[in-house]
């Protein structure tokens, strides 16, 4: 049987220990453990009283309430999994097999097109169109959903070029999916990563029964290495990926558990909320005027959120090249366009310590300046 392997994943997981300055990963400055408990004595008792039995196996009450209610749910719509990465494949598992068609979103994170080949489905994308500030193309959508269509996916906020859906956008992507009955994994793991605004982006639950969203505290909340995420479903499809779940992971850990409940309590959420979008804030900021500094060798259609930027670079040679050579002769990891569907692209993450981005920046324009002289 065939096999597509996950390129992106693949390329971070060689090559992000090699270099200095890893702009590849996809969130913030990760928080540290003192700082997620806010150096609370308490707090610091508490984790060290933790127990190390196994879990509560689809996350304890608390913490289920705590996702349902990030998306105006009922804690039984919530499965918590080991990040967004089990959610999006077990919720491919639970719907998608041989011969199905899924459709995805694409310049796209493209783990859910990878599943669902790799279960023997067909897939379609249909684009953000780039000529369009990134917009997606909903006529597009509309020619590629067909009566098979077992699944439509989408990420939103997306990742890599940080659009966030309208209403009109949204519904008409519900419309699509409804036309044919076809289900709608919603990705909403930057949602909280907004830059122009502090209003949180609508979640896809409650639009459509057929819906699945996908969440984790690894974007907005900056905190990866828990390897929490969750997944939010109708009970009998969280029931099914459940029993994919004991497969796979059986459940995350109990120290992330419990200090995932601590933060989505409402006071470290909003705390943690502020501290990232701070960061991407800034961090965005000191990009662009990189860009504008870089005599029309870059850029880039603003992102309206994640702390990533997708920039188009003026030069004759394949984004895996570049990226290569960026590795090789800078010690700086970018993601390449390649990976997402799109030549001539860059992604590079910017939602990370001034000076360490500074450096980074600095060696990414040395090495472009070297290739675009041909040297
Ligand atoms: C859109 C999207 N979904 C899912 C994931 C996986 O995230 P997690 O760390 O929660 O497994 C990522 C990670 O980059 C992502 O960008």
């Amino acid at each position: 049987m065939s096999f597509t392997p996950f390129a992106l994943e693949e390329w971070q997981s060689r090559h992000e220990q090699t270099v200095t300055h890893d702009l590849a990963d996809s969130g913030c400055h990760p928080v540290g453990l003192g700082e997620l408990l806010d150096d609370d004595p308490e707090a610091i008792q508490r984790l060290l009283a933790t127990a190390l039995h196994y879990p509560p196996v689809g996350g304890s009450d608390t913490l289920r309430g705590l996702i349902a209610a990030w998306h105006t749910a009922a804690p039984r719509n919530v499965l918590v999994t080991v990040g967004a990465a089990e959610a999006n494949a077990i919720t491919v598992a639970s719907l998608v097999g041989p011969g199905d068609h899924v459709v995805v979103m694409e310049p796209g994170y493209r783990q859910v097109r990878g599943c669902a080949l790799n279960a023997g489905a067909d897939v379609d994308a249909f684009p953000l169109d780039p000529d369009r500030h990134w917009r997606p193309d909903l006529d597009a959508l509309d020619r590629v959903v067909r009566p098979e269509t077992k699944l439509i996916a989408i990420t939103n906020p997306n990742n890599p070029v940080g659009t966030i859906l309208t209403e009109t956008e949204m519904e008409a992507i519900v419309a699509a999916a409804d036309r044919v009955g076809a289900w709608i994994l919603a990705d909403e793991v930057y949602r909280g990563t907004e830059l122009l605004t502090d209003h949180i982006t609508p979640s896809f639950w409650s639009r459509y029964e057929k819906t699945v969203c996908v969440g984790s505290l690894s974007k907005a909340f900056g905190l990866p290495g828990l390897r929490l995420g969750w997944l939010v479903a109708p009970p009998a499809l969280v029931d099914a990926a459940w029993r994919r779940h004991e497969y796979a992971t059986i459940s995350t850990g109990k120290l992330s558990m419990h200090l995932a409940e601590t933060a989505l309590a409402p006071a470290t959420r909003d705390r943690l909320l502020t501290r990232n979008r701070t960061l991407i804030r800034e961090g965005y900021t000191r990009l662009q005027r990189w860009i504008a500094a870089s005599d029309g060798l870059l850029s880039i259609v603003p992102p309206e959120a994640t702390a990533l930027a997708f920039v188009r670079y003026h030069l004759d040679h394949t984004s895996l090249d570049v990226a290569n050579a960026l590795r090789a002769r800078g010690n700086v990891l970018v993601s390449a366009g390649a990976h997402f569907g799109i030549e001539n692209h860059l992604r590079i993450t910017h939602g990370l310590k001034p000076d360490y981005l500074d450096v980074a920046l600095g060696s990414i324009d040395r090495v472009l300046k070297e290739l675009a002289k041909g040297t």
